[in-house]
């Protein structure tokens, strides 16, 4: 779905990001606007935002714009306005509903919960008492506020008051507009590969990434679910304040981390690529070669999705994803409802697709109503399919 964003900037040292942020908003598909206040124009020329924008900028009430574009209609027209950077000033007139120029007027125009507010300013400023004060207001009227972080503020000086980056401004902006689960829940997903070590620097594994987990804890933590992310070794960073996340290593590792929390959780996700078996013994040391043959004997790891199905309460849902080369959807959801599964994923896997790694995967989503076939989709989308799939039944 294509969103149309109007991008407020107002007169900080910070605006240089703003350039960049349009770029990654336009990259992502959004409509855009831009208005500049008087002051921010005295930073960056308008003709730099209108060369990105390629159109013109909004900046005061006196100017001509083409009909249907005046502060009014700006705000019914446009899904959701981002003021970044956002100047103590602008958050002041805001806070008292002060429209002492185009940007502020338009924003009154909008509901406050269709407008990011990303401060910028130094320490000094946002720890002001007025500034608190104001930010509080605004917060309780429902605007969103994006706190600013600690950082290299423009006076040289390290405190708090730093805008945040461009791509986690993004971020903010797609969690905003993730509509909030209903009845909101506790999942522990699992996700990565794990690794049974053979001597101190081998051991079995494989190429999973964990991708799947770590955009399943985004979008439903952005649906304001809590999250326990188990994630094996090398599974990218994600930080969200409903994220808790606990690494491990081997797949006794994760089994013991989901038996102590899945009393609870509601919903569990097993979408990670467990080791099914692990060497019997591991060697203290690094194995030498010095031996034409050598024999390595495993045996299996513990099933954690059979463990979680089988000490299921009545209104725990538990999903499991299937990797299978040679068997049907249908078999792998026998294979699954026999481990007291409700959601089966069941990944496509063959010599001309590995899902591994990609950002791309082909998925057959399955429950007790029905198959459904998604092919060649971002595992991005795939989460929000999946999102909606557990709201279905829980
Ligand atoms: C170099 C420079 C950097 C500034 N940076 C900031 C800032 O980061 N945050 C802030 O609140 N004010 C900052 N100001 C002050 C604002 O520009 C000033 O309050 C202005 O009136 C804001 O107007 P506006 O909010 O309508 O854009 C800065 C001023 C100058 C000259």
């Amino acid at each position: 779905m294509s969103y149309k964003l109007l991008l407020g900037v107002t007169g900080s040292i910070a605006i240089y990001k703003s350039l960049y942020l349009l770029r990654l908003l336009q990259d992502e598909g959004f409509e855009l606007d831009v208005i500049l206040t008087p002051s921010a124009t005295k930073f960056i020329q308008p003709l730099t935002f209108e060369g990105l924008l390629r159109k013109k900028v909004f900046i005061d009430f006196l100017d001509s714009y083409p009909a249907g574009s005046d502060h009014v209609d700006l705000a019914s027209t446009h899904d959701l306005m981002v003021i970044a950077p956002a100047t103590a000033k602008t958050i002041s007139s805001l806070a008292t509903a002060r429209p002492d120029n185009f940007l502020v007027a338009t924003a009154l125009g909008f509901p406050p919960e269709r407008v990011i507010i990303v401060p910028a300013m130094e320490e000094g400023f946002w720890n002001h008492p007025a500034t608190q004060k104001n930010i509080n207001s605004l917060k309780g009227y429902g605007y969103h506020i994006m706190e600013p972080v600690e950082g290299r503020l423009a006076s040289g000086k390290t405190g708090k008051g730093r805008m945040p980056e461009p791509r986690d401004i993004l971020e903010f902006i797609f969690e905003v507009l993730t509509p909030k689960s209903k009845k909101p829940y506790t999942a522990i997903i699992t996700t990565g590969p794990t690794r049974e070590h053979i001597d101190p620097v081998r051991f079995i594994s494989n190429a999973s990434s964990g991708k799947t987990g770590v955009l399943l804890a985004r979008e439903l933590a952005f649906r304001g679910n809590e999250v326990i992310l188990v994630a094996g070794p090398n599974v990218p960073s994600f930080s969200h304040r409903l994220v808790r996340r606990i690494d491990v290593i081997s797949a006794e590792e994760m089994f013991n981390a989901v038996k102590e929390h899945w009393h609870k959780a509601d919903v569990f996700i097993g979408a990670a690529a467990v080791s099914d078996y692990m060497p019997i013994e591991k060697y203290g040391s690094k194995i030498k070669k010095d031996k034409d043959l050598l024999t390595l004997t495993l045996k299996r790891t513990p099933d954690i999705l059979k463990w979680v199905g089988e000490n299921k309460g009545e209104n725990q849902v538990v999903v499991g994803f299937a990797l299978e080369t040679d068997l049907s959807p249908q078999e792998a959801y026998k294979k699954l409802l026999r481990k007291n599964v409700d959601i089966g994923v069941y990944n496509r896997i063959g010599n001309d697709f590995v899902p591994f790694g990609s950002d791309y995967n082909s998925i057959v989503l399955m429950t007790r109503k029905d198959f459904k076939f998604f092919e060649n989709v971002s595992k991005e989308d795939l989460a929000k399919i999946l999102a909606d799939a557990i709201e279905n039944i829980y």
